[in-house]
């Protein structure tokens, strides 16, 4: 299986959102890393189909995408950035009225609903309507909409946003298992949350590609450019203008700082971590 996105290009007006993204992507997770407005929902609604192109084409298994319509959107689950439930659904109403979109009907709809309302730990809330829960209970009501049907190409926008950190972790093990046989591509700003799980790791500014490669690999790169140093109080706003400074914390009476740099007096080495990375190539501030 294999989804091909070559040179495309995306504009609202004048902001150019997209500039001649080409990428191929196969079963495993891809992580879209980068600031607010890099471009990461317009990659993903357009790989969804809900946006066109100004150029470029998307081919499916050496088809247009296109040409493949409905059969196309058919394996793709999609959960956006910020998903419009139906507030007077219930959970299980809404995610049967999704299943059927996608063909599943009857007792086998329910059946899987069920499994999927498991999975995000909200089997005890498929009777409760939506405008009743919290935001990170409609975000799993989300994530269980975009997994139900076992799709293809799976494209999640932030799906940990807002999340408890034990709900995190169980949805970072849930598309984790869809890795195996699908296409997972997922956009964040929570870095931890896909450095162990992604097979490639595409960083994007202004709608550009600027880095890209395996968690290992990237994080290698930064091997012996991370750097942990004790100061003085009074001193950080110095460090602070000549280092991009990636976390402080205190111990004792001195500040602990963490820094990317390639040289620094007096310091420890440390072992980087794919945030240190994000950080060399966007920048502290
Ligand atoms: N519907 C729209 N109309 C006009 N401009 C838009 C529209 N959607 C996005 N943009 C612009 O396109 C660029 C990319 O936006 P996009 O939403 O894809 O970024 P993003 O990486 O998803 O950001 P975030 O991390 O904040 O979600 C931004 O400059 C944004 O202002
Ligand atoms: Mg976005």
């Amino acid at each position: 299986m294999k989804l091909e996105l070559k040179n495309i290009s995306k504009s609202y007006g004048k902001t150019m959102a997209l500039k001649g993204f080409s990428k191929e992507f196969v079963p495993g997770i891809y992580a879209l890393l980068g600031p607010n407005g890099s471009g990461k929902t317009t990659l993903m609604n357009i790989i969804a189909t809900n946006l066109r192109p100004n150029n470029g084409e998307i081919l499916f298994n050496g088809e247009n995408v296109t040409k493949l319509g409905v059969n196309y959107r058919e394996i793709i689950g999609y959960m956006p950035q910020s998903p419009g439930l139906y507030p007077y659904f219930t959970a299980m109403d809404f995610l049967l009225y999704i299943s059927a979109l996608k063909g599943l009907n009857g007792n086998y709809a329910k059946e899987k609903i069920i499994e999927m309302l498991g999975a995000v730990e909200m089997e005890d809330y498929a009777d409760v309507k939506i405008k009743n829960m919290s935001g990170g209970m409609k975000q799993r009501v989300a994530l269980a909409s975009a997994v139900i049907g076992e799709p293809k190409i799976l494209i999640l926008d932030e799906p940990t946003a807002g999340l408890d950190p034990k709900q995190r972790i169980i949805v970072k093990n849930l598309v984790a298992s869809f890795a195996v046989e699908s296409i997972v591509i997922i956009a964040t700003h929570v870095v931890p949350d896909v450095e162990l799980i992604a097979k490639d790791v595409l960083m994007l500014k202004n709608g550009e590609i600027v880095l890209s490669g395996s968690p290992d690999s990237l994080i290698e790169s930064m091997h012996g450019k991370v750097w942990s140093k004790a100061i003085e109080e009074n001193e950080l706003a110095k460090y602070k203008e000549k280092f991009s400074m990636t976390n402080i914390s205190k111990h004792e009476d001195k500040l602990v700082v963490r820094i990317v740099a390639d040289s620094i007096e007096e310091a420890q080495m440390v072992q980087p971590n794919l945030e240190d990375c994000y950080f060399n190539v966007f920048g502290v501030d």
